[in-house]
């Protein structure tokens, strides 16, 4: 079974670093659009990448502190119910912690990926925090919101999930939501997120004020919350 759900998710996840071989300037600024197309990794694409993400002032971590500065607004402007069951969805994957030093490495999303590496890199655990998130979860602490972690990344990993985000800052949370092997393996990350955030509200009678994601699998479908942010991702799309 442990094999079976890992499989799976390393097709996911191949199959959709392959569909991604041409980015447009839309999606490296962190508009909708994705240009897709069949021609060969382009050398100009990885030096856009390169120029937008790397480097600790590049504009990607300065289009990702936008909006979790967005978010944090919209946080404050809430009034949190004194039942204390308002809670605020992150993603992990390139939305907490951080998978550019890896891709760094490996082409920015411009290679096909190897995800026998790039598993093997987050087994690590040494993913560095996203600065921008890191400062969105501490402020939603200390205002009071309860922090829901909604993954794509199968429950045996949990140890080492755990580890990595407690190494970098990230200590405290309500719940954390790793995908369960009894899910079918064809079900998209989309509909698994949808049905735990439909659990987390009617069932756990929670009530979703924000979601943040860097991918629009975290953010679209069901009980998606009241307020949605995307971070920019130009390295790797999952549906
Ligand atoms: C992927 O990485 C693994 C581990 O380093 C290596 O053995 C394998 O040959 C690589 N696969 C490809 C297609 O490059
Ligand atoms: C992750 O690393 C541990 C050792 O730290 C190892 O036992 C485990 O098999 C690895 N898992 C994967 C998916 O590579
Ligand atoms: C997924 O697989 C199940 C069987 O395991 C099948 O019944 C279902 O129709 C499949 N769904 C999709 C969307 O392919």
């Amino acid at each position: 079974m442990r094999v079976f759900s890992l499989s799976l998710f390393l097709a996911t996840l191949l199959a959709a670093s392959l569909g991604l071989s041409y980015l447009s300037w839309q999606l490296v600024i962190g508009r909708t659009k994705i240009m897709r197309s069949k021609t060969a990794p382009n050398h100009k694409n990885y030096l856009y990448l390169k120029h937008y993400m790397l480097g600790h002032h590049s504009q990607y971590m300065k289009d990702s502190k936008a909006v979790a500065e967005k978010a944090l607004r919209y946080a404050k402007s809430q009034k949190l119910a004194a039942d204390g069951n308002d809670i605020w969805i992150f993603d992990i994957d390139d939305t907490l912690i951080s998978h550019l030093p890896y891709f760094a490495k490996h082409g920015l999303g411009t290679e096909p990926m190897n995800v026998t590496l790039f598993i093997e890199w987050m087994n690590k655990s040494k993913a560095p925090a996203l600065p921008a998130s890191l400062n969105l979860y501490r402020e939603l602490l200390s205002l009071g919101f309860k922090i829901v972690l909604l993954t794509g990344r199968p429950e045996e990993w949990k140890m080492s999930t755990v580890n990595n985000l407690k190494k970098v800052g990230y200590h405290s949370w309500e719940k954390i939501i790793l995908k369960a092997s009894s899910y079918p393996g064809n079900l998209s990350f989309q509909s698994y997120k949808s049905n735990e955030r439909r659990k987390l509200v009617e069932i756990n009678g929670y009530r979703i004020i924000g979601n943040v994601g860097d991918q629009w699998s975290d953010i679209r479908g069901s009980h998606r919350g009241s307020r949605t942010f995307k971070l920019p991702n130009p390295m790797y799309n999952i549906s």
